[in-house]
């Protein structure tokens, strides 16, 4: 059976003593509640380090929320995925819409990120999904046909594997609209079928798909009940205890 995941997305929010604060509390909570989704706690650089020293031995993973798309080098300002490895993480987040948007990441960045990520052992969870204009004109599939072909699909299978997929609907990101249950396992039943054309049912079967997109207590137990969805990327409600462990119950 394929794993669930819960990752929380903490974007840019918490100081460091607030964020190690806040991953002490997490991260005591699954040690005596644990989960059947793997927790993953998505912090910013500065947190990795400490929050490591916090979850290493528990039941939650950590991972950043980007990484340089070169290895190493005269980068300024950059952190590197073996950094990111370094400091004991295990994933990082690829491709997020914000990322796309405010930073203007293009799909073949992007893949170079995800390739030197998986290349320094990092699993990726790699984002994809349309704008509401996109949605409205009929073109959300071809978006993100297109966000796999060019960010992902040019991976070899083996590097593939190490790969979970959040499919994100802009227009559901922060603005408390959420897809329906339908729409997200519509669109996680293409994403599937187009890994299976590509890497067969083995590998589409095995892949992890999560949603996200306001995503909340009171709507995550229906979306997770979808067959194609694995659980789910979560933004503002994993900055509250209550909310995000309730999350990780609704799977
Ligand atoms: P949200 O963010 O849950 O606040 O909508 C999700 C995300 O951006 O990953």
């Amino acid at each position: 059976m394929r794993k669930k995941i819960v990752a929380g997305n903490w974007k840019m929010n918490m100081d460091l003593a607030e964020g190690l604060a806040f991953a002490e509390v997490i991260d005591t909570y699954f040690k005596s509640k644990p989960s059947k989704a793997e927790v993953i706690l998505c912090t910013p650089f500065i947190h990795l380090q400490g929050v490591a020293a916090i979850t290493g031995k528990g039941k939650v993973s950590l991972g950043a929320q980007n990484c340089a798309s070169e290895p190493s080098g005269a980068y300024t300002g950059e952190v590197s995925a073996q950094m990111i490895k370094s400091t004991g993480a295990q994933y990082v987040i690829i491709g997020h819409s914000e990322r796309r948007s405010y930073y203007h990441e293009d799909d073949r960045l992007l893949n170079r990120k995800a390739s030197v990520a998986i290349a320094t052992g990092l699993k990726v969870i790699f984002c994809c999904g349309e704008v509401l204009k996109e949605r409205e004109s009929g073109k959300h599939f071809d978006v993100v046909k297109k966000q796999l072909e060019e960010g992902l699909f040019t991976l070899s299978m083996e590097d593939f594997r190490k790969i979970v997929i959040a499919y994100e609907p802009v227009w559901a990101i922060g603005t408390g609209l959420t897809a329906t249950p339908d729409q997200a396992q519509e669109m996680h039943k293409y994403i599937r079928d187009l890994t299976r054309v590509k890497f067969g049912t083995d590998i589409a079967e095995d892949l992890t798909i999560l949603y996200g997109g306001s995503c909340k207590p009171s709507n995550a137990a229906e979306i997770f009940s979808k067959p194609d969805v694995d659980g789910g990327l979560i933004g503002g409600a994993s900055l509250k205890k209550e909310d995000f462990c309730a999350i990780v119950e609704a799977i």
